[in-house]
């Protein structure tokens, strides 16, 4: 019998979900909304390279390549990647997994992760932690890791769903990598961020992260 992970049900789904065209998301509410709410709030400026981490269908990855972006997606999904790139051909995609991407470390100015599930559970647990750990190994020092994920800000944390995360799990959960971050919340969405910090030559790491669950 062959049991299957919680990871592989839901890869299996995407699969299933983007061969039917995925979220149908209205293009000028999510220019808008990502216009003010990362571009805006965070200073980014056109021709920055970004790399849009579990792109999906590539939506958002094409909506930034629209706003001058140097954009580049990456989902394991098979079927969303083939969607991306059928649908969005002049912004480049690879299909792969966050932890063996084809990238040169320090290479992007801007990482974003919208809506991985990495972020639903428990933020202090390996399974974020080592997301945030690999996402910013491929920014650029000086540059910017952003996270936008849903939560309700209630704190509820259900053993059998995702996680309501407050503001104050996903501040601690950005203190652990830089002293610069921000964390605020709109209609919704958690909308966080840090910057990266300088790498000293030879140093692994400058910060030491206790990880508490997965
Ligand atoms: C909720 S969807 C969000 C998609 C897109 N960012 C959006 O906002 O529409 C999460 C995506 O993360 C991808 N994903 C999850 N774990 C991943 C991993 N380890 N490597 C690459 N992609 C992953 C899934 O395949 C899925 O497409």
């Amino acid at each position: 019998m062959i049991v299957e992970s919680n990871e592989t049900k839901g890869d299996l789904f995407y699969e299933e979900f983007y061969k039917k065209g995925g979220w149908s998301y209205s293009y000028w509410r999510e220019y808008w909304w990502h216009r003010k709410q990362i571009v805006k709030r965070f200073g980014l400026r056109r021709g920055m390279s970004l790399l849009d981490a579990g792109c999906g269908n590539g939506f958002h990855t094409h909506l930034f390549k629209r706003m001058g972006f140097q954009s580049v997606g990456v989902d394991r999904s098979r079927a969303g990647i083939e969607w991306a790139k059928k649908h969005y051909p002049e912004t480049i995609y690879h299909c792969c997994d966050l932890f063996d991407m084809p990238f040169a470390h320090n290479s992007f100015d801007v990482v974003l992760a919208r809506g991985l599930s990495h972020y639903h559970y428990n933020l202090a647990g390996r399974k974020a932690i080592t997301a945030t750990a690999e996402l910013l190994r491929f920014v650029k020092p000086g540059g910017l890791f952003s996270l936008v994920i849903i939560t309700d800000l209630s704190g509820r944390k259900p053993v059998d769903d995702v996680w309501q995360n407050t503001l104050a799990d996903y501040r601690k959960h950005m203190s652990l990598f830089s002293d610069e971050y921000q964390v605020d919340w709109y209609k919704g969405m958690a909308i966080c961020s840090c910057r990266k910090e300088a790498e000293p030559v030879g140093a692994q790491t400058t910060r030491e992260i206790s990880i508490v669950g997965d």
